[in-house]
């Protein structure tokens, strides 16, 4: 369990700090939240008492003998400001201390992750970009805002992302660190796909495999909360879209290939983490196989499908970095590793990220571990984590490859 701070500043947004709440307790964590005054003039801290189990207090003259300014910062695992106003962003980035939550910022040393929710002309103004890079330039996360409908009518960068969202990026920061998430990949297109294709074989039947598109999925979050303009290319994957990923479903390795060929070409950074079938059946019944027919097969003939790594390798343009995955498992020609280092030298990416399936203890779980091997010899260990960690890991890896300049101009996006 992990002691999680929630600021809520005064924004009409504030209504979805109790759905965040709600995630955030229910994943286990003690949560303690710290309105602004203002935001109790949107949602009474009676909400905030009843569904946290703590007393709430917005000014430093409560509780005085806990000296609560002081002891709640520095005794947080983690602090969330969901939603954060531009007034709230621009004291914190003034290092005032006027309430209690702005007095538990400066006093809080674990990761601080600010949501930042406002009209869009507020969020674009130049003293909210500035207190922002202020903030970002201690080390503090400033998520991109979602884009979409705003209070009223209007439309733009500046809403706050789902609370659900908000939750699963708090637990990157909590597993993960601040770092998993700078804002360093602004300007940066990037194509991910994930999940595992399934070959049919007739109307209801197909070969598939255990790929659950987790990671491909951390990826993407991780890479859309750094910054970058994100496409997820997923094949048969049960989860919800990440904040701020554009999705395109596929089913089978030869619909990925198109979707990546297709997506592909503009990005800085392309990453295969999905699990395409090699071999797909040679023949697709029209009509439903049965048992004890002139239809029932006696055995299925397989044919090879396209190799859509070596091809994206193969089809780059100047400049882009390709990322392949390789489950790999040791057997009586070679460790995991050696058949990995052989795999990057076949398909020629730039990085190969290695799991070792062997077990089964990869696919389906929450958490990963991995080697990142890289076309110029180095292996980089990635200790046991998460998938949100495992994907940091390998962002970590790419930046400092990336030849050109970032294209676009940080602020909005899609
Ligand atoms: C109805 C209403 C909605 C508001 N929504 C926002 C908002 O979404 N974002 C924002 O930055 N300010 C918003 N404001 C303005 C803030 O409430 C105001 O700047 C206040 O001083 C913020 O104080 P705080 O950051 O200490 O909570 C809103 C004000 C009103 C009356």
């Amino acid at each position: 369990m992990s002691r999680i701070v929630l600021g809520v500043a005064g924004g009409v947004a504030a209504y979805k700090a109790a759905l965040l709440l709600r995630a955030l307790t229910e994943a286990g964590h003690d949560v303690r939240v710290v309105p602004t005054p203002g935001a109790l003039h949107f949602v009474g801290a009676a909400t905030f008492e009843a569904l946290s189990g703590n007393p709430v207090t917005t000014d430093v003259w409560s509780d005085v003998p806990e000296v609560a300014h002081v002891r709640i910062g520095q005794t947080a695992d983690l602090v969330v400001v969901a939603p954060a106003t531009a007034d709230l962003l621009a004291r914190a980035a003034a290092g005032r201390a006027d309430d209690l939550l702005t007095a538990t910022l400066l006093t809080a040393h674990c990761p601080v992750v600010f949501v930042p929710a406002m009209h869009t002309e507020m969020w674009l103004h130049p003293a909210t970009q500035d207190n922002v890079a202020t903030l970002r330039r201690r080390g503090a996360v400033v998520l991109p805002p979602a884009v979409g409908r705003l209070t009223g009518p209007d439309s733009g960068p500046g809403r706050l992302p789902e609370p659900a969202d908000v939750a699963a990026l708090a637990h990157v920061a909590l597993t993960a660190g601040a770092d998993a998430l700078r804002a360093d990949l602004a300007g940066r297109r990037v194509v991910v796909s994930a999940g595992g294709t399934r070959e049919p074989l007739d109307p209801v039947r197909y070969l598939g495999n255990r790929s659950s598109g987790k990671q491909g999925w951390a990826l993407a979050r991780v890479a859309a909360a750094r910054g970058a303009d994100v496409t997820l290319v997923a094949a048969n994957v049960d989860l919800p879209a990440p904040f701020g990923v554009r999705v395109v479903p596929v089913g089978t390795a030869e619909e990925l290939r198109t979707a990546m060929v297709a997506e592909a070409p503009d990005a800085d950074v392309v990453v295969m983490t999905a699990a395409v079938a090699d071999f797909r059946p040679a023949t697709v019944a029209a009509t439903k196989l049965k048992k004890d027919s002139a239809s029932e097969p006696g055995s299925v003939p397989l044919v090879r499908n396209p190799d859509v790594l070596a091809e994206l390798v193969t089809k780059r343009p100047p400049g882009q970095l390709v990322v392949g995955f390789a489950a790999e498992t040791g057997d009586e020609t070679g460790d995991v590793l050696a058949h990995a280092r052989a795999k990057l030298a076949r398909k020629g990416c730039d990085l190969l990220v290695v799991n070792d399936v062997s077990g089964g203890g990869v696919f389906g779980r929450p958490d990963n571990a991995a080697v990142v091997l890289a076309a110029d010899g180095t292996a980089t260990e990635v200790p046991h984590g998460t998938k949100d960690a495992v994907a940091a890991a390998v962002w970590q890896a790419v930046l400092p490859r990336l030849a050109r300049p970032p294209a676009a101009p940080p602020g909005a996006r899609r």
